[in-house]
């Protein structure tokens, strides 16, 4: 299967979909990389490991590239711009994301990245988690593939937070692209079902 993996930051979750495809653990292969910012760190890693990357902020022309290479899943790795209606319906529940805490706990806009840990983390909050989901309409509302949750009530600031849940994310992210690829994922009424 033809993969896009969208990124805007450091690029760790990336990384750990090249070695999950590259040591052939996953059914697929990430053809493109992309990211709306030029300074992505992600990009360097797509291309320290061969593959095409691209910085691309014209909605048109996302799409265009995509179908140039026959992408047949997108997935979003802390990819900070929202898609468009045209892209979330061209690629409907062929899109995976991956959100830092067990949804629908602190989601949606404005929650992303760091700010997630912060608010949690004042909150006091003693598990934490992630969560693999499909893309929909709905900032962060789509039908929920994998969650993995983790004791944190030890950390000590929201970045050592940040840094336990990371952990979780480098293996539900590879782990829900390989049910993809595999055909075992099946979305009815909202529910994901794992075949
Ligand atoms: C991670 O916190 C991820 O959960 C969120 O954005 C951050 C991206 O990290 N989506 P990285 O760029 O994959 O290291």
């Amino acid at each position: 299967l033809k993969i896009a993996v969208f990124v805007s930051g450091g690029g760790t979750n990336l990384q750990s979909l090249i070695d999950a495809t590259q040591s052939g653990s996953i059914n697929g292969e990430i053809v493109l990389v992309v990211s709306n910012r030029k300074k992505a760190y992600g990009l360097e890693r797509a291309k320290n490991a061969g593959i095409q990357a691209e910085c691309i902020k014209d909605d048109q022309l996302l799409i265009q590239r995509l179908k140039e290479e026959g992408v047949e899943l997108i997935v979003l790795a802390g990819y900070l711009a929202i898609l468009s209606d045209e892209l979330t319906e061209l690629y409907q529940n062929r899109i995976i994301n991956i959100h830092p805490s067990l949804i629908p706990a602190f989601c949606g806009p404005g929650f992303y990245g760091l700010h997630v840990h912060e608010h949690a983390f004042k909150r006091g909050v003693k598990v934490a988690g992630a969560t693999v989901h499909f893309v929909s309409p709905v900032v962060d509302g789509g039908p929920i593939i994998l969650q993995e949750a983790m004791d944190v009530s030890q950390a000590r600031s929201p970045e050592e937070m940040q840094k336990m849940v990371l952990t979780i994310e480098h293996r539900i992210l590879p782990e829900a692209v390989r049910l993809f690829c595999n055909g075992q994922l099946k979305v009815e009424n909202e529910r994901v079902e794992i075949l």
